[in-house]
């Protein structure tokens, strides 16, 4: 099985799709390293030099190639992922492929986000509190539509770590 996590950027996909993969004793990936590894350029170089419209088809063509090449593999998805071409179509259709949204509320990623912003191109610009806070609200209005579509959805705000690894297995098996 391949187990994708995905979830708005700093939704926690990463942190506990590592420990997902050691409890399920799984491999790890996450999207955006795979790209980077395999571009060798940062997600940010890339959109710099190469545009969003590139990342984004750089996304789906290393989403089909690990779909496809892999198995007992947990993959954290960037936040994007599964609302450009038919990245949630081809994920909703693989075969042997469960989807889990991690859904956090959004004073929770405002919060994240404030101090994590400089390695995300698509927020990185905004410059106070307010419009980070504006901008997060409507994009995850506008994407909501997307993750909602996994197979799985667990809300993760206030929840321990382990706790959401917990209920996040009783879905898989
Ligand atoms: C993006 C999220 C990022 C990364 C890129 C674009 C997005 O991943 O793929 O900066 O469109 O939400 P994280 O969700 O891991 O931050």
């Amino acid at each position: 099985m391949i187990v994708i996590l995905i979830g708005y950027m700093a939704s926690g996909k990463s942190t506990l799709g590592r420990i997902l993969a050691k409890k399920l004793d799984y491999g790890f990936l996450d999207l955006d390293d795979y790209i980077e590894e395999k571009e060798n350029s940062t997600i940010s170089d890339i959109f710099k030099s190469k545009g969003e419209i590139h990342f984004r088809k750089l996304e789906t063509h290393y989403l089909k190639e690990l779909l496809s090449s892999k198995s007992k593999l947990v993959l954290s998805l960037g936040g994007g992922t599964p609302c450009y071409s038919n990245n949630m179509d081809i994920i909703l259709k693989a075969n042997n492929v469960k989807s889990i949204y991690l859904k956090a509320s959004i004073p929770t990623l405002i919060a994240r986000l404030k101090n994590e912003k400089s390695k995300r191109p698509l927020i990185a610009h905004i410059e106070t509190d307010d419009l980070l806070a504006e901008f997060i609200g409507k994009h995850l209005f506008e994407r909501s539509q997307f993750y909602s579509l996994a197979h799985v959805t667990i809300t993760t705000d206030n929840k321990p770590e382990n706790n959401i690894i917990e209920e996040v297995v009783l879905q898989l098996f």
